[in-house]
Protein backbone atom coordinates (compact mmCIF):
# COMPACT_ATOMS: atom_id res chain seq x y z
CA UNK A 1 0.00 0.00 0.00
CA UNK A 2 1.39 3.49 -0.82
CA UNK A 3 1.39 6.12 1.96
CA UNK A 4 1.99 9.62 0.92
CA UNK A 5 3.09 12.18 3.57
CA UNK A 6 1.49 15.87 2.40
CA UNK A 7 3.24 19.00 3.82
CA UNK A 8 2.78 17.60 7.52
CA UNK A 9 3.05 19.74 10.27
CA UNK A 10 2.87 18.16 13.94
CA UNK A 11 3.94 20.49 16.74
CA UNK A 12 3.56 19.69 20.79
CA UNK A 13 2.65 23.27 22.29
CA UNK A 14 5.85 25.42 20.22
CA UNK A 15 7.91 22.44 19.85
CA UNK A 16 7.90 21.71 16.21
CA UNK A 17 8.26 18.26 16.33
CA UNK A 18 7.53 17.30 12.18
CA UNK A 19 8.12 20.40 9.59
CA UNK A 20 6.24 20.49 6.46
CA UNK A 21 7.34 16.89 5.62
CA UNK A 22 6.71 15.50 1.96
CA UNK A 23 7.31 12.21 1.04
CA UNK A 24 5.61 8.60 -1.04
CA UNK A 25 6.40 5.61 0.36
CA UNK A 26 5.82 3.05 -2.73
CA UNK A 27 3.72 -0.12 -2.00
CA UNK A 28 6.00 -3.17 -0.72
CA UNK A 29 9.26 -1.37 -0.45
CA UNK A 30 10.98 -1.09 3.50
CA UNK A 31 11.49 2.35 3.71
CA UNK A 32 14.47 3.23 6.89
CA UNK A 33 13.30 6.25 8.65
CA UNK A 34 16.88 7.36 9.95
CA UNK A 35 17.85 10.43 12.54
CA UNK A 36 18.98 10.62 15.82
CA UNK A 37 16.82 10.79 19.10
CA UNK A 38 14.53 14.07 19.24
CA UNK A 39 14.28 13.83 14.51
CA UNK A 40 10.96 13.01 14.71
CA UNK A 41 10.74 9.84 13.66
CA UNK A 42 8.19 8.01 16.52
CA UNK A 43 5.90 11.25 15.86
CA UNK A 44 5.96 10.98 12.02
CA UNK A 45 4.84 7.09 12.66
CA UNK A 46 2.20 7.93 15.04
CA UNK A 47 0.42 10.58 13.34
CA UNK A 48 0.17 8.22 10.05
CA UNK A 49 -1.25 5.99 12.47
CA UNK A 50 -3.92 8.01 13.74
CA UNK A 51 -2.77 8.50 17.30
CA UNK A 52 -1.87 12.50 16.80
CA UNK A 53 -3.66 14.32 14.87
CA UNK A 54 -1.91 16.23 11.98
CA UNK A 55 -1.19 20.45 12.91
CA UNK A 56 -1.32 20.80 9.41
CA UNK A 57 -1.26 19.09 5.76
CA UNK A 58 -1.92 15.14 6.22
CA UNK A 59 -0.94 11.54 5.26
CA UNK A 60 -2.83 9.47 2.68
CA UNK A 61 -2.77 5.43 3.46
CA UNK A 62 -3.33 3.57 0.43
CA UNK A 63 -5.59 6.75 -0.38
CA UNK A 64 -7.38 6.73 2.57
CA UNK A 65 -6.71 10.17 4.68
CA UNK A 66 -6.13 9.87 7.95
CA UNK A 67 -8.18 12.65 8.68
CA UNK A 68 -11.53 11.81 7.39
CA UNK A 69 -11.38 7.69 7.21
CA UNK A 70 -8.74 7.13 10.85
CA UNK A 71 -10.66 3.91 11.65
CA UNK A 72 -9.94 2.34 8.43
CA UNK A 73 -6.37 3.77 8.14
CA UNK A 74 -5.75 2.00 11.80
CA UNK A 75 -7.58 -1.07 10.31
CA UNK A 76 -4.10 -1.08 7.54
CA UNK A 77 -1.39 -0.43 10.08
CA UNK A 78 0.28 -2.90 12.47
CA UNK A 79 2.56 -0.73 15.18
CA UNK A 80 5.83 -2.21 17.20
CA UNK A 81 6.10 1.00 19.42
CA UNK A 82 8.99 2.49 21.26
CA UNK A 83 7.86 1.84 24.04
CA UNK A 84 5.75 -0.90 24.36
CA UNK A 85 3.23 -1.00 27.79
CA UNK A 86 1.17 -4.19 28.40
CA UNK A 87 -1.38 -4.55 30.65
CA UNK A 88 0.97 -5.60 33.38
CA UNK A 89 -1.22 -8.76 34.53
CA UNK A 90 -0.96 -10.13 31.38
CA UNK A 91 1.13 -13.21 30.93
CA UNK A 92 3.16 -12.69 27.05
CA UNK A 93 1.02 -15.66 25.33
CA UNK A 94 -2.08 -13.73 26.63
CA UNK A 95 -0.70 -10.23 25.66
CA UNK A 96 0.11 -11.88 21.53
CA UNK A 97 -3.10 -13.78 21.65
CA UNK A 98 -5.40 -10.86 22.17
CA UNK A 99 -3.25 -8.83 20.30
CA UNK A 100 -3.81 -11.34 17.22
CA UNK A 101 -7.69 -11.88 17.84
CA UNK A 102 -8.44 -7.80 18.44
CA UNK A 103 -6.87 -7.45 14.95
CA UNK A 104 -8.71 -9.99 13.00
CA UNK A 105 -6.24 -12.96 12.68
CA UNK A 106 -8.57 -15.74 11.54
CA UNK A 107 -9.68 -18.18 14.46
CA UNK A 108 -7.95 -21.14 12.70
CA UNK A 109 -4.75 -19.99 12.40
CA UNK A 110 -4.16 -17.83 15.09
CA UNK A 111 -2.88 -20.17 17.88
CA UNK A 112 -0.44 -22.01 16.06
CA UNK A 113 0.77 -18.07 14.51
CA UNK A 114 1.20 -17.10 18.02
CA UNK A 115 3.30 -20.16 18.79
CA UNK A 116 5.51 -20.07 15.73
CA UNK A 117 6.62 -16.36 16.51
CA UNK A 118 7.05 -16.71 20.11
CA UNK A 119 9.50 -20.02 19.26
CA UNK A 120 11.33 -18.37 16.59
CA UNK A 121 11.71 -15.32 18.94
CA UNK A 122 12.82 -17.32 22.14
CA UNK A 123 9.91 -16.28 23.84
CA UNK A 124 8.24 -19.64 24.60
CA UNK A 125 10.07 -20.66 27.58
CA UNK A 126 8.49 -17.06 29.05
CA UNK A 127 5.19 -17.35 27.35
CA UNK A 128 3.21 -17.55 31.19
CA UNK A 129 5.12 -14.46 32.84
CA UNK A 130 3.58 -11.77 33.46
CA UNK A 131 4.90 -8.72 31.25
CA UNK A 132 5.84 -6.83 33.87
CA UNK A 133 8.42 -9.23 35.36
CA UNK A 134 9.94 -9.17 31.47
CA UNK A 135 13.68 -7.36 30.83
CA UNK A 136 13.71 -4.03 28.09
CA UNK A 137 15.30 -7.22 25.70
CA UNK A 138 11.86 -8.97 26.19
CA UNK A 139 9.90 -6.63 26.28
CA UNK A 140 11.05 -5.41 22.72
CA UNK A 141 10.30 -8.63 21.23
CA UNK A 142 6.86 -9.46 22.59
CA UNK A 143 6.03 -6.03 21.14
CA UNK A 144 7.87 -7.05 17.74
CA UNK A 145 6.10 -10.06 17.53
CA UNK A 146 2.79 -8.41 17.79
CA UNK A 147 3.39 -7.19 14.04
CA UNK A 148 5.22 -10.61 12.73
CA UNK A 149 1.23 -12.56 14.10
CA UNK A 150 -0.66 -9.74 13.02
CA UNK A 151 1.22 -9.26 9.42
CA UNK A 152 -0.63 -6.14 8.30
CA UNK A 153 -0.13 -5.03 4.95
CA UNK A 154 1.22 -1.36 6.29
CA UNK A 155 3.60 -3.22 9.28
CA UNK A 156 5.41 -0.81 11.25
CA UNK A 157 8.85 -0.93 13.31
CA UNK A 158 9.88 1.70 15.47
CA UNK A 159 13.48 1.08 16.76
CA UNK A 160 12.85 -2.48 16.45
CA UNK A 161 16.14 -4.31 17.84
CA UNK A 162 16.93 -1.46 20.80
CA UNK A 163 18.05 -3.80 23.93
CA UNK A 164 18.56 -7.05 21.81
CA UNK A 165 21.52 -8.70 21.24
CA UNK A 166 23.22 -9.45 18.19
CA UNK A 167 21.47 -12.92 17.61
CA UNK A 168 18.11 -11.61 17.73
CA UNK A 169 18.98 -8.67 15.85
CA UNK A 170 19.73 -10.49 12.74
CA UNK A 171 16.84 -12.60 13.58
CA UNK A 172 14.35 -9.74 13.65
CA UNK A 173 15.73 -8.53 10.77
CA UNK A 174 15.30 -11.83 8.84
CA UNK A 175 11.71 -11.66 10.22
CA UNK A 176 10.93 -7.78 8.79
CA UNK A 177 12.65 -9.13 5.38
CA UNK A 178 10.26 -12.47 5.06
CA UNK A 179 7.21 -9.51 6.19
CA UNK A 180 8.32 -7.79 2.89
CA UNK A 181 8.62 -10.66 0.64
CA UNK A 182 5.10 -10.97 1.06
CA UNK A 183 4.46 -7.98 -0.39
CA UNK A 184 3.85 -5.56 2.89
CA UNK A 185 5.17 -2.08 3.19
CA UNK A 186 7.24 -1.50 5.98
CA UNK A 187 8.30 1.63 7.59
CA UNK A 188 11.29 1.05 9.79
CA UNK A 189 12.62 4.13 12.34
CA UNK A 190 16.34 3.75 13.92
CA UNK A 191 18.98 5.32 14.81
CA UNK A 192 21.33 3.12 13.86
CA UNK A 193 22.74 2.95 10.60
CA UNK A 194 23.76 -0.47 9.84
CA UNK A 195 19.82 -1.39 10.69
CA UNK A 196 19.04 1.61 7.99
CA UNK A 197 21.62 0.18 5.07
CA UNK A 198 20.83 -3.32 5.42
CA UNK A 199 16.97 -3.51 5.85
CA UNK A 200 15.78 -0.48 3.30
CA UNK A 201 15.19 -0.29 -0.11
CA UNK A 202 15.49 3.76 0.42
CA UNK A 203 15.85 5.51 3.32
CA UNK A 204 14.87 9.12 4.84
CA UNK A 205 17.19 10.79 6.51
CA UNK A 206 15.07 12.89 8.89
CA UNK A 207 16.58 15.63 11.43
CA UNK A 208 14.82 18.25 13.53
CA UNK A 209 11.80 17.19 11.79
CA UNK A 210 12.52 17.57 8.59
CA UNK A 211 13.40 15.19 5.46
CA UNK A 212 17.17 16.23 4.70
CA UNK A 213 17.91 13.25 2.02
CA UNK A 214 16.11 10.63 0.84
CA UNK A 215 17.20 7.72 -1.28
CA UNK A 216 18.81 4.13 -1.74
CA UNK A 217 21.33 3.48 0.64
CA UNK A 218 23.84 3.23 -2.58
CA UNK A 219 22.76 7.03 -4.03
CA UNK A 220 22.64 8.31 -0.62
CA UNK A 221 26.51 7.55 -0.50
CA UNK A 222 27.40 8.25 -3.75
CA UNK A 223 25.47 11.91 -2.94
CA UNK A 224 28.65 12.61 -0.53
CA UNK A 225 30.76 14.94 -1.76
CA UNK A 226 33.89 12.95 -3.45
CA UNK A 227 32.08 9.58 -2.14
CA UNK A 228 34.63 8.64 -0.57
CA UNK A 229 36.52 9.58 3.42
CA UNK A 230 39.26 9.25 4.57
CA UNK A 231 39.48 9.24 8.52
CA UNK A 232 42.79 10.29 9.80
CA UNK A 233 43.41 9.98 13.60
CA UNK A 234 46.00 12.42 14.49
CA UNK A 235 48.82 11.98 17.51
CA UNK A 236 48.37 15.68 17.98
CA UNK A 237 44.87 17.48 16.39
CA UNK A 238 45.32 20.93 17.65
CA UNK A 239 48.64 21.52 15.15
CA UNK A 240 46.88 20.79 12.18
CA UNK A 241 46.52 23.30 9.50
CA UNK A 242 43.00 22.79 7.83
CA UNK A 243 42.96 24.87 5.25
CA UNK A 244 45.82 23.40 3.68
CA UNK A 245 44.17 20.16 3.59
CA UNK A 246 41.09 21.76 2.28
CA UNK A 247 43.30 23.17 -0.64
CA UNK A 248 44.36 19.93 -1.83
CA UNK A 249 42.71 18.80 -5.37
CA UNK A 250 41.10 16.10 -4.97
CA UNK A 251 39.74 17.25 -0.89
CA UNK A 252 35.74 18.10 -1.07
CA UNK A 253 35.15 18.65 2.07
CA UNK A 254 36.03 17.97 5.77
CA UNK A 255 34.75 17.80 9.18
CA UNK A 256 36.81 17.19 12.44
CA UNK A 257 34.61 15.53 16.15
CA UNK A 258 36.15 13.87 18.72
CA UNK A 259 39.72 14.49 17.76
CA UNK A 260 38.85 12.26 14.33
CA UNK A 261 39.65 14.36 11.04
CA UNK A 262 37.27 13.31 7.74
CA UNK A 263 38.58 13.97 4.50
CA UNK A 264 35.34 13.54 1.78
CA UNK A 265 37.16 12.90 -1.11
CA UNK A 266 37.28 11.59 -5.00
CA UNK A 267 40.02 9.18 -6.14
CA UNK A 268 40.73 8.21 -2.71
CA UNK A 269 43.84 5.83 -3.27
CA UNK A 270 45.75 9.04 -5.09
CA UNK A 271 44.39 11.52 -2.13
CA UNK A 272 46.06 9.13 0.46
CA UNK A 273 49.80 9.46 0.09
CA UNK A 274 49.12 13.22 -0.87
CA UNK A 275 47.29 13.76 2.63
CA UNK A 276 49.79 12.04 4.68
CA UNK A 277 52.59 14.25 3.00
CA UNK A 278 51.05 16.97 4.02
CA UNK A 279 50.75 15.97 7.28
CA UNK A 280 53.81 15.10 7.59
CA UNK A 281 54.97 18.50 6.56
CA UNK A 282 53.33 20.23 9.29
CA UNK A 283 54.85 18.12 11.62
CA UNK A 284 52.03 16.21 12.40
CA UNK A 285 52.12 12.44 13.59
CA UNK A 286 49.16 9.94 12.52
CA UNK A 287 47.69 7.43 15.07
CA UNK A 288 45.43 5.34 11.85
CA UNK A 289 44.73 6.49 8.52
CA UNK A 290 41.61 4.82 6.58
CA UNK A 291 40.18 5.07 3.48
CA UNK A 292 36.52 3.94 2.92
CA UNK A 293 33.79 4.40 0.97
CA UNK A 294 30.92 7.09 2.43
CA UNK A 295 28.55 5.25 4.84
CA UNK A 296 25.20 6.70 5.87
CA UNK A 297 26.88 8.25 8.67
CA UNK A 298 28.57 10.26 6.31
CA UNK A 299 25.42 11.14 4.77
CA UNK A 300 24.22 12.60 7.65
CA UNK A 301 27.33 14.45 8.58
CA UNK A 302 27.15 16.27 5.24
CA UNK A 303 23.52 17.42 5.53
CA UNK A 304 22.84 18.16 9.68
CA UNK A 305 25.68 18.82 9.65
CA UNK A 306 26.22 17.33 13.45
CA UNK A 307 27.34 13.55 14.32
CA UNK A 308 24.52 10.86 14.11
CA UNK A 309 24.38 9.70 17.61
CA UNK A 310 21.87 7.56 19.45
N1 LIG B 1 3.94 13.77 23.21
C1 LIG B 1 4.85 14.77 23.10
N2 LIG B 1 4.69 15.93 23.76
C2 LIG B 1 5.59 16.93 23.62
N3 LIG B 1 6.70 16.86 22.86
C3 LIG B 1 6.92 15.72 22.17
C4 LIG B 1 6.00 14.62 22.26
N4 LIG B 1 6.47 13.62 21.47
C5 LIG B 1 7.62 14.08 20.92
N5 LIG B 1 7.89 15.33 21.35
C6 LIG B 1 9.04 16.15 20.91
O1 LIG B 1 9.07 16.15 19.51
C7 LIG B 1 10.39 16.01 19.00
C8 LIG B 1 10.48 14.76 18.15
O2 LIG B 1 10.40 13.60 18.99
P1 LIG B 1 10.21 12.13 18.44
O3 LIG B 1 9.14 12.12 17.41
O4 LIG B 1 10.05 11.24 19.61
O5 LIG B 1 11.62 11.88 17.73
P2 LIG B 1 12.41 10.52 17.44
O6 LIG B 1 11.43 9.42 17.42
O7 LIG B 1 13.07 10.76 16.14
O8 LIG B 1 13.40 10.37 18.56
C9 LIG B 1 11.31 16.01 20.22
O9 LIG B 1 11.75 17.32 20.42
C10 LIG B 1 10.38 15.55 21.33
O10 LIG B 1 10.80 16.07 22.57
MG1 LIG C 1 11.43 7.67 18.44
Amino acid sequence: MTIIFQNLTKNFKNVVAVRDFNLTIEDGEIMGLLGPNGAGKTTLILTMATVYHPSRGTVLVNGSDVKRAPTLVRSMIGIAFQDPRFDRLLSVHEVLDWHAKITGVAKGVRASRVEDVMRRLGLWEVRKRRTWALSGGMKKRVEDSKVFIQRPPVAVFDEPTAYLDLQTRLLVWDMIKEMKEEGRTIILATNMMDEAEKLSDRVTIMNLGRLVALGTPSQLRHNVKGGEVIEVKPSDSFKIDLEALRMLPNVEDMSVSDGTLKLFVTEGRKALPIILEKLSEQGIGVESIYLKEASLEDVFLQYAGSKLTS
